[in-house]
């Protein structure tokens, strides 16, 4: 039996910034941020946007009445959870006016959780295969104003129909997963900014990829020639030119050019939006699909890192007539409109954060299908609108 991914969209903010401007204002080359570490613009988050509010709008993308009909479970990949206890899934499926009859959680591993929602949602489909799962992978990046990372910010949701009769990627069974305790980027509770040993957690991805992907080709057999592509997780489109880089070497044979005319495609809309932790892996595989000639049959090759560590490389065979499975992200993102710096540095400071008083926001600027309202006896206030 076939089981992967059945349906794909995209969700982002409908605000950007241009990275050149951010340059000039924190007096660095703008060299430095669209070549040294690969990015042009970055998702801004207005105060009326969360992890919910994208989520939801990337899932709604998926849904019909069918869809709704064969759900049975929902499932969150987040490292920005707006709650301790409750999930966010149940948010969203109250958002979407799904059925009650579904079961709705969230997961957790830093960048990592959406493919482990992935693994799960196949497990379960193979138990009962008329069902099918919900995976939503939603984040917001954030490390602080004026901080090494903030370059490597964004925000986005990534939805994910799991079946049995998936449209663009059957799953193949072998995969290679690696965990380590390692503090290169986590979150104390505290906190509403991610913490990050920076170049530490690119040394660390560099060298999982080495080591998932060697064992991989220990276990099958496979080389670099049996993939039409690689897709990385891309916290900053540098990031996969790194892994790759280190992992073909000097090779530049007809192999190696096809794994490197992959990356730049993958790399796409990650250039535009930044990192969307959980949702990075997939939005690079959206960038891949609808910007490559990829024909159905091709094997990729996907690689999932979240910091704290987890690592795991997994594959897929692309199914045809993928493209008309999946939301047009470019035309989306062309919809956006830039704001200035200023205007960012005052969303970025009025987001709800941990603060516990009452706040009721304006929701005129903001047209997405849903929106935080505000907050109210510590309860968060979702809307449609
Ligand atoms: N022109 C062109 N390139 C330039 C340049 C210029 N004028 N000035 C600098 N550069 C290059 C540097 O040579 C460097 O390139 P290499 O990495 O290829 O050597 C690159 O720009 C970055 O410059 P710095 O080395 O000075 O790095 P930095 O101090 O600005 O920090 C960073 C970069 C570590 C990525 C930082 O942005 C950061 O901490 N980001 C968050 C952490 C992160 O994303 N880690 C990724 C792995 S962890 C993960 O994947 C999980 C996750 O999603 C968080």
């Amino acid at each position: 039996m076939k089981i992967g991914i059945d349906r794909m969209a995209f969700a982002t903010t409908n605000e950007y910034i241009d990275l050149r401007e951010l340059a000039k204002v924190r007096g660095v080359d703008p060299n430095k941020y669209t070549i040294g570490i690969g990015q042009d613009q970055q998702a801004v988050v207005p105060p009326t946007q969360d992890i919910v509010t994208l989520g939801a709008a990337a899932a709604r993308k998926l849904m019909t009445k069918q869809v709704g009909d064969h759900l049975s479970t929902i499932i969150v990949a987040t490292e920005s959870g707006v709650d301790n206890s409750k999930a966010s899934a149940i948010n969203i499926k109250e958002l979407l006016g799904l059925n009650d009859y579904v079961r709705a959680v969230e997961l957790k591993e830093a960048c990592y959780a959406g493919t482990a929602g992935i693994q799960f949602a196949r497990g379960l489909v193979a138990l009962h295969p008329q069902e099918t799962v919900l995976v939503i992978a939603t984040d917001i990046a954030r490390y602080g104003l004026q901080t090494a990372g903030e370059v490597t910010q964004g925000a986005g949701a990534v939805a994910m129909l799991i079946s049995a009769t998936p449209h663009i990627l059957a799953i193949e069974p072998t995969s290679v997963n690696l965990t380590k305790d390692v503090m290169d980027f986590w979150r104390p509770l505290y906190a509403t900014e991610a913490m990050v040993d920076g170049k530490y957690s690119t040394n660390v991805y560099v060298d999982f990829f080495k080591q998932v992907f060697t064992r991989y080709q220990m276990m099958t057999g496979r080389q670099f020639n049996d993939f039409a592509g690689l897709i990385f997780h891309l916290p900053f489109t540098k990031m996969g030119k790194k892994a790759l880089e280190g992992a073909l070497g000097d090779r530049h044979d007809q192999v190696a050019t096809r794994l490197r005319t992959a990356l730049t495609a993958s790399q796409l809309y990650c250039r535009q939006v930044g990192n969307v932790y959980t949702g990075s892996l997939y939005l690079a595989l959206l960038s891949f699909l609808q910007n490559r000639q990829v024909n159905a049959g091709d094997r990729l090759g996907l690689f999932s890192y979240g910091s704290g560590a987890e690592g795991e490389f997994y594959t897929g065979i692309v199914q045809p007539h993928f493209l008309d499975h999946t939301n047009d992200v470019q035309a989306m993102l062309q919809k956006r409109h830039q704001v200035s710096i200023t205007e960012y540095e005052d969303m970025f400071n009025h987001q709800l954060g941990m603060d516990e008083q009452d706040v009721e926001f304006d929701l005129s600027n903001d047209h997405a299908p849903f929106v935080l309202a505000g907050q109210k006896n510590h309860q968060r206030i979702y809307k449609r609108q």
